[in-house]
């Protein structure tokens, strides 16, 4: 990583190409598919393609035509070496052959999601007993494959607050019966489960999105366009998801990014869709937060490292360069046909540009 300063302020950074471990793109048919593949691919070499679609990623065939949808989208933006990673969304029906076959496919990864707990989640896991989820476990572990959780408990009686720490005992059990099964904890949130993380050995690591990094509980009230799950929470908790992210090898980026369009996130009834729309920002975001805390030189570990080395695949080769030239995000993005999206910082000025795009510096 190369920082350009001139009188103590950096306005050059030239970084290796970073890695998204968690993204939502949508379904090919949709309006937010195309504008959401150009955005990350134009910033990532590699992102998640998480497969919460309608319908949902849960069978071998679905991820070969799913990543060639991807790539297809990414090609026609400009960007054909863009590679998408791909998950198999577990169900309650999900059989180790199923896994088995999803590994064979090219999938990364198993996506647990809760059933009910967020958008399009409705196929998601019921009973973490069950004795064919943990036969799909089983496999996981074997193949070396890890198991990317959406750790929180579904009880609507529950404070949003409090589900992601309630998830911990579920967690541990887990580890107690699969202790080399890497686990990822998804869009961590909660500083108890920063300690858990830390606290676990090398198996287990977490993802960190933008927001969680910034965004607490009384933000979201004032903002639904911040409302996501797991729930923005309280300061003690960004500043350790902070912490973790700016210095713990086991902390990588993954955006969860997460496009609605504007009516289902500005209605009231029923509750508006709950993500938050990062594509177009991402990076900028990130600079913006490591140099406000003097840990730039801590950026290209998270974003472009760590994530390549808990998952054991290599490190991309190609660049991205920023340059600090001030720039307001809009308050909406109009995808055409009268769908708007209303963007992470909308309305913002942020301070740093991405200046080439990934094409430029991504090998063939
Ligand atoms: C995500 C989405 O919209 O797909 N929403 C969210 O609030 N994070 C789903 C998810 O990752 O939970
Ligand atoms: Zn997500």
């Amino acid at each position: 990583m190369k920082i350009f300063a001139e009188y103590g302020e950096a306005y050059r950074i030239e970084m290796l190409a970073p890695d998204n471990w968690h993204n939502h793109f949508r379904q090919k048919d949709d309006p937010r598919f195309r504008p959401t593949v150009a955005y990350i691919a134009s910033q990532f070499a590699r992102a998640n393609a998480m497969g919460n679609t309608v319908p949902p990623i849960t069978t071998a065939e679905q991820i070969v035509q799913y990543r060639r949808d991807i790539e297809e989208a990414a090609t026609e933006a400009g960007f054909p070496n863009f590679e998408p990673l791909m998950v198999l969304m577990m169900t309650p029906d999900t059989t180790p052959e199923m896994v088995t076959s999803a590994f064979n496919a090219g999938a990364y990864g198993l996506k647990i999601m809760p059933a009910n707990v967020t958008t399009h989640s409705s196929h998601g896991i019921v009973d973490y007993k069950a004795k064919l989820f943990r036969d799909c476990l089983r496999v996981a572990r074997s193949q070396r494959k890890p198991a990317l959780f959406h750790a929180e408990v579904v009880d609507p009686s529950i404070s949003v607050q409090d589900r992601e720490q309630l998830f911990i005992p579920i967690l541990s059990d887990i580890r107690e019966e699969f202790p080399n099964l890497p686990i990822c904890v998804e869009h961590i949130s909660d500083a108890d489960m920063v300690q858990f993380v830390m606290n676990a050995d090398s198996y287990v690591s977490a993802t960190v999105t933008p927001h969680h990094m910034e965004v607490v509980e009384a933000d979201a009230q004032h903002d639904v366009h911040l409302q996501c799950m797991p729930y923005p929470k309280q300061m003690k908790d960004v500043e350790a998801v902070r912490f973790a992210a700016f210095t713990h090898p086991r902390f990588f980026y993954g955006s969860d990014n997460a496009p609605h369009l504007r009516p289902t996130k500005e209605r009231e009834h029923p509750s508006p869709a709950s993500g938050v729309f990062t594509a177009p920002v991402e990076l900028s975001v990130l600079v913006e937060l490591f140099e406000r805390y003097r840990q730039l030189e801590k950026l290209e570990a998270f974003l472009s490292e760590r994530g390549a080395r808990w998952h054991g695949v290599r490190q991309n080769k190609g660049e991205v360069t920023l340059h600090r030239e001030p720039w307001v995000v809009p308050d909406v993005i109009d995808l055409g046909d009268g769908n708007e999206i209303v963007p992470y910082k909308h309305g913002h000025t942020l301070n740093w540009r991405l200046a080439d795009c990934l094409r430029l510096g991504q090998p063939t």
